[in-house]
């Protein structure tokens, strides 16, 4: 017992020694913008509260700028400096002399400037008799320049052995899922990730950063409450008033979408969805949760969102930018997108992301809306009590500004009353007449911040005490532009709809949604400029039906084709089970079926899944819950929101005997017995397959003799792709099947396509030319994208 409590002490010094010391802070693009409004100030709050513990500091503001000029505008940036209002103001000058005397414009630009930063920071510390304890560089500059700045910091500006280096990066973090990886792979390259603290602003909001510690002190209650069982809905929502104007060079590059969704709404969304770790104080456990959260959103389509420009914009683009008078933007400065959280908890919960420039009022909130499955029979008119539990219930994250004007949580009395930390949150006072989402303040408990702070101190602080779970880590930066990437690539044509801004869009952005579909309430009104006449849009074009390889071919822009595809499965599964009380369907993997497995999930409840068996055409031979498994992929996609009973199910054997497809374990064969057993004939009612770039299908490559021909079923076979190992359906046994279809998307398909038309039957260099039911049909289900390129 008393060696644990000296190590617990000794751990406590250890600790508190290693907090002293000299921390040197490098504000790079400190006379910009970002710098002038906020930063320095949180860079004073910071000093204001840890300069008293035993630290010392010293500021440098640096920036391209040539050093006279840049003191200047440095120092102007200064002056402007406030104290907390709780502060004297003999206090306040005299702390305010003492920052200024300890923060120094200097210019960097060339890798000598580096170098000689380090070395005045070095010596500054000897002078004094001081010990390094860190150095924090902040990027307040355009993400062009990161790399060259990075590179200089590594080579010549990291502090010394027992010291750290803190790197602080504001967003654009990229641009899509692949630009945001080679910048992620870039400063991978300078920067250890326990050194990189990636802003997202919004994490330091304090009605944001309060979701967590609330979810947890609140948690007896919540876990009972936080979950599809009792959440109707979710809404995350960020009006602005502002417009893009002066930003449009930047704004006309992002768009709503990866200005404001990307980032600050789908962290608010994690945090809300994650589940609770144990300890809300483990970075490391948080940001393990909220991984797994990103991981369990439901892939987007184009359906899930709806997107408005301000009427305006593309004329400020045109200004701007120096665009040619006709110019006509598709950059979205409004969006609504329907998110689902594809696990126990969320399943069939709808998360309402929302924001929006030129709106009719600046306001952000969280609002969990509960169910409400009461019923008072008597009339509000003889007394409803605030507690009735016929009122609406909700928790609200009031972020700020709006009717209320500061931050705030609300918890409607008639749910719980809640926890909040007594010291820095505190009761609001009721404000008769105001109202908020519908119901006066008094029927909620209200509590605000005690002291509000704004967000860059907050994050500030954070970084300084290494609080890394406030940031965005690589792993949980490149899972949200996997989600994200695949609907801004299908709304890049979208037309947005065009609205006048402010108060006059009155109902024109009014938005609805059922099953996985978002759209505006109401109908397009005459557009108040015209759309780019060129651009064509999906409904300009009805579904084409022709031939490919002398088979029917059906063609249309993605989500019709996929709708059409879904009805045809389903018409032909109805058939099946009336004529043979059962269907079997084999589905290949990979991501074109992706979105079919959505559609089938969440608009087709009329599918006899009951009396269907789901069998694989392919498998890799990884574990089942493995994310490559094509196993995995149904399951995410289109398994877990059906009911299906479960021996109806049919998954490859690829695992057995705790290895992976290997020949002794028999795992063909024993899916070939699986399948004699059960499909009248070996003959599928359907077979879904794909076509690869180089004209394999299902796991059936190019010169590889393995499944085209002969007695086999079942096969193991060989990828030119990682995971090499796979096991696929025959040729023999697909061309059993009564119905093969194959489905071909995207542009990168373009070329097989156009091949494979032309060639005859040569399976083995082309395996999907072995494609032939002998007595079934096939047919051949395009985008436009691959057919017409
Ligand atoms: C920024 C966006 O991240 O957030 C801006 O780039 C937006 O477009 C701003 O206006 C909103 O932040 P805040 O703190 O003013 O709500």
């Amino acid at each position: 017992m008393l060696t644990v409590a000296v190590c617990v002490a000794l751990l406590g010094y250890l600790q508190a020694q290693e907090l002293q010391g000299h921390v040197s802070i490098i504000l790079m693009g400190a006379t910009g913008d970002l710098a002038k409004k906020y930063l320095w100030q949180a860079l004073f709050q910071l000093y204001l509260d840890e300069a008293g513990k035993g630290h010392s500091f010293s500021f440098h503001g640096a920036a391209l700028t040539a050093p006279k000029q840049g003191q200047e505008l440095m120092t102007k940036a200064l002056e402007s400096l406030s104290c907390p209002q709780d502060m004297t103001r003999s206090q306040c000058v005299e702390l305010k002399g003492q920052f200024l005397r300890l923060s120094q414009y200097r210019q960097l630009k060339t890798a000598e400037d580096y170098r000689t930063l380090s070395k005045d920071i070095e010596a500054q510390i000897q002078q004094e008799g001081l010990r390094e304890a860190g150095r924090i560089f902040y990027f307040s500059v355009p993400p062009f320049a990161y790399a060259d700045i990075a590179r200089n910091i590594n080579s010549s500006c990291r502090p010394g052995p027992g010291t750290w280096l803190r790197v602080v990066l504001e967003k654009p973090f990229g641009h899509d899922y692949l630009s945001a990886q080679q910048l992620a792979t870039e400063l991978g390259s300078f920067f250890q990730e326990e050194e990189m603290y990636r802003v997202d602003h919004y994490l330091g909001k304090q009605a944001v950063a309060q979701i967590l510690p609330f979810r947890d002190q609140n948690r007896q209650v919540l876990d009972r409450l936080w979950n599809r069982h009792h959440v109707e809905r979710v809404e995350v929502i960020m009006k602005e008033t502002v417009d893009a104007e002066g930003r449009t060079s930047f704004y006309e590059k992002y768009g709503v979408i990866r200005d404001t969704l990307q980032n600050h709404l789908t962290e608010i969304l994690t945090l809300v969805a994650m589940e609770l770790p144990r300890e809300v104080s483990s970075s490391e456990a948080v940001l393990q949760h909220k991984l797994q959260a990103f991981r369990a959103l439901r892939g987007l389509q184009r359906g899930s969102a709806v997107v408005g420009q301000y009427q305006t914009y593309s004329e400020q683009v045109c200004r701007e930018l120096q665009k040619p008078d006709d110019f006509h933007s598709l950059t979205p400065t409004f969006a609504a997108v329907l998110v689902h959280v594809d696990n126990l908890r969320w399943e069939g919960v709808p998360f309402i992301l929302m924001s929006g420039k030129a709106l009719d009022e600046r306001v952000g909130y969280v609002r969990v809306l509960f169910k409400n499955r009461a019923f008072c029979v008597q009339g509000e008119r003889h007394g409803t009590s605030e507690q009735s539990p016929c009122l609406p219930r909700q928790v609200i994250f009031y972020i700020g500004h709006g009717e209320l004007g500061h931050p705030a949580i609300l918890v409607s009395r008639n749910l719980f009353r809640p926890t909040l930390p007594t010291q820095s949150w505190t009761e609001v006072q009721d404000r008769p007449g105001l109202r908020l989402f519908g119901r006066p303040l008094s029927d909620y408990y209200a509590y605000s911040p005690v002291r509000e702070q704004d967000a860059y101190s907050i994050l500030l602080s954070h970084i300084f005490h290494r609080r890394k779970e406030s940031f965005i880590t690589t792993e949980n930066l490149l899972a949200s532009w996997v989600f994200w990437t695949p609907l801004l690539d299908s709304l890049a044509r979208e037309v947005p709809r065009i609205y006048p801004g402010g108060a006059e869009n009155g109902h024109l952005l009014d938005f609805e949604f059922s099953g996985g579909q978002l759209s505006f309430s109401q109908q397009q009104p005459e557009q108040l400029v015209p759309g780019p006449g060129s651009a064509p849009r999906p409904s300009d074009f009805q579904v084409l039906r022709t031939t490919y390889r002398e088979s029917p071919l059906v063609s249309a822009w993605p989500e019709e084709l996929i709708s059409k595809l879904a009805e045809d499965i389903e018409a032909t599964a109805v058939q099946a089970v009336q004529r043979f009380g059962e269907f079997h369907l084999a589905l290949s993997g990979g991501s074109s079926p992706r979105a079919l497995f959505q559609q089938l999930a969440t608009g087709h409840y009329g599918f006899p899944w009951a009396h269907t068996h789901l069998w694989l055409v392919d498998e890799r031979c990884v574990p089942l819950s493995d994310p490559e498994s094509n196993f995995q992929g149904l399951q995410a996609h289109l398994l877990q929101h059906i009911r299906i009973p479960y021996y109806n199910i049919h998954p490859m054997p690829v695992h057995l005997h705790q290895r992976l497809c290997a020949e002794e374990d028999q795992g063909a064969q024993t899916y070939a017995r699986e399948i004699s057993a059960l499909v009248a004939n070996s003959s599928f009612h359907l077979v879904l397959l794909g076509m690869g770039t180089d004209g394999h299908t299902a796991s059936l490559f190019p010169q590889s003799p393995a499944g085209l021909d002969g007695e086999q079923l079942v096969v193991l076979t060989e990828s030119p792709l990682r995971p090499h190992q796979r096991m696929s359906l025959s040729l023999p046994l697909i061309n059993r099947a009564k119905k093969v279809v194959v489905l071909v998307m995207g542009r990168m398909k373009r070329e097989i396509t156009m091949l494979v038309s032309r060639v005859g039957h040569q399976p083995k260099k082309w395996p999907i030319s072995g494609v032939l039911p002998k007595s079934g049909q096939l047919v051949w289900y395009m985008d436009f994208e691959a057919f017409l390129g």
